[in-house]
């Protein structure tokens, strides 16, 4: 009798136990972020092909504004298109959700320092983006200015970030509407100096008014540089700051807490004509580029390539990521192996998430399957580590 009402003590003390360390620990941590950004203008991908079991968060790439008036006005097309996009997303199980994002690498940096430079112009400009977000049935936006130039876009950008979040704050209170999410494609380190120009990122204002950032960790290396073969998004590279660990901690300094950081992973590679083909090595002399358009290669299309021509593929452990060559041929990219401990290093530095650039580049969701994949396994070790500091914080566990 005492003995048995012991044991059920001892079990509904842990069940209560249990119980606390779980919301505890499941508390820590906010939902991740598994994003990919959709390029719209790709015929053969619509909405529908995308897989959201691998997904929290579709971006329609892009939209950009009027450079007259500094309003969206899409065409009939596009209207279709968005709809389309928002609608089919949404009714998928599971649903994802959508973002649009403004601007991207094509767009170049001077209508966004054009629009951010005046009170005005930015009111405009954010009405008109909220307006858009909510007749498409969007649940967030997403600035991609690339890139603010000088130290005075940076500030001009800091007041963008914070007038967006007072007028989504306001539609949301007025309408009775959960708020739009609004986050930044931004460059991969917090600061940089680019053409003698010295320029940091506004982090009190992206901490205060977005609800993440997206580091585009890659094209570190490129068509701007024909002398020499590079990993375009190294993990590590010891001889230089052009590197994905470079880039994270150095926003995680300027007081960016991981929670708000969403690595980008390239779903592409990048492709140079060696000198030598003996000399095959990352960082190896190159007389020029390689395949694909400005040496730019599809994961998909580089998979293809070393199949059909007997490519030899190799895993660079130094930077973490994986080349091919064949002749004088030369890709630098990544693949699941090398995304992989790409995620763990992300949720290893506590961040919050992952996001593909771009979505439809990938060979049968290998690598988007692989990210998701490691995302889960190491989130299991730090739920089991969480639990473990409760239990050893609550002194139920003793450690010497
Ligand atoms: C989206 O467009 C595709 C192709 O035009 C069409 O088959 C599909 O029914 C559309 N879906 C929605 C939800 O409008
Ligand atoms: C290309 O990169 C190499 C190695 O980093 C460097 O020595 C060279 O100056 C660069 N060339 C150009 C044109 O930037
Ligand atoms: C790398 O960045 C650090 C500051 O974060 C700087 O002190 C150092 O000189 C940089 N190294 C190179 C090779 O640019
Ligand atoms: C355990 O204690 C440390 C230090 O006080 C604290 O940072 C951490 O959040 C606690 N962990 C849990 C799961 O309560």
């Amino acid at each position: 009798m005492a003995m048995s009402s012991t044991l059920k003590l001892v079990s509904i003390f842990s069940i209560i136990v249990s119980l606390t360390i779980t919301t505890q620990c499941v508390m820590a941590l906010p939902p991740p972020i598994k994003a990919a950004y959709w390029p719209s203008w790709s015929e053969t991908f619509p909405p529908s092909a995308i897989d959201t079991t691998l997904f929290t968060h579709i971006y329609y790439a892009f939209l950009v504004p009027s450079s007259v008036t500094y309003k969206f006005e899409p065409s009939d097309s596009t209207s279709t298109l968005l709809k389309n996009f928002t609608t089919t997303l949404h009714g998928r199980n599971p649903p994802a959700k959508t973002l649009f994002s403004i601007g991207g690498g094509g767009e170049g940096p001077l209508l966004f320092a054009r629009i951010a430079s005046h009170k005005e112009s930015r009111k405009i400009f954010i009405t008109s983006a909220i307006e858009i977000a909510r007749k498409y049935g969007f649940d967030g936006l997403d600035l991609d200015w690339e890139f603010p130039q000088n130290p005075k876009d940076m500030a001009n950008l800091a007041k963008l970030f914070q007038e967006w979040r007072n007028a989504i704050e306001k539609e949301a209170k007025s309408t009775g509407r959960s708020p739009l999410l609004l986050t930044a494609a931004v460059y991969f380190s917090a600061d940089f100096r680019w053409d003698e120009v010295y320029r940091k990122y506004p982090v009190k204002s992206i901490n205060k008014n977005l609800d993440w950032i997206n580091p585009m960790c890659y094209d570190y290396h490129g068509s701007w540089n024909k002398t020499v073969t590079g990993a375009h998004a190294a993990l590590y590279d010891p001889k230089s700051n052009l590197s994905t660990s470079y880039g994270l901690v150095s926003w995680i300094r300027a007081g960016v807490p991981g929670s708000m950081l969403v690595m980008g992973l390239p779903l592409y590679g990048k492709t140079w004509t060696l000198k030598d083909p003996k000399m095959n090595w990352v960082g190896a002399p190159a007389i020029g580029l390689g395949p694909g358009e400005d040496g730019i290669l599809t994961f998909s299309q580089i998979e293809k390539f070393n199949k059909e021509n007997g490519a030899t593929v190799v895993y660079d452990e130094e930077t973490v990521s994986i080349y091919s060559y064949v002749g004088s041929i030369w890709i630098g990219y990544d693949d699941a192996r090398s995304t992989a401990v790409k995620v763990g290093f992300g949720r290893a530095l506590g961040l919050r998430g992952y996001f593909f650039w771009a979505l439809s580049f990938d060979s049968e969701w290998k690598i988007s399957r692989q990210g998701k994949r490691e995302w889960f396994l190491s989130t299991s070790i730090s739920f089991f580590l969480c639990q473990y500091d409760y239990l050893k914080n609550s002194s139920i566990i003793e450690v010497k």
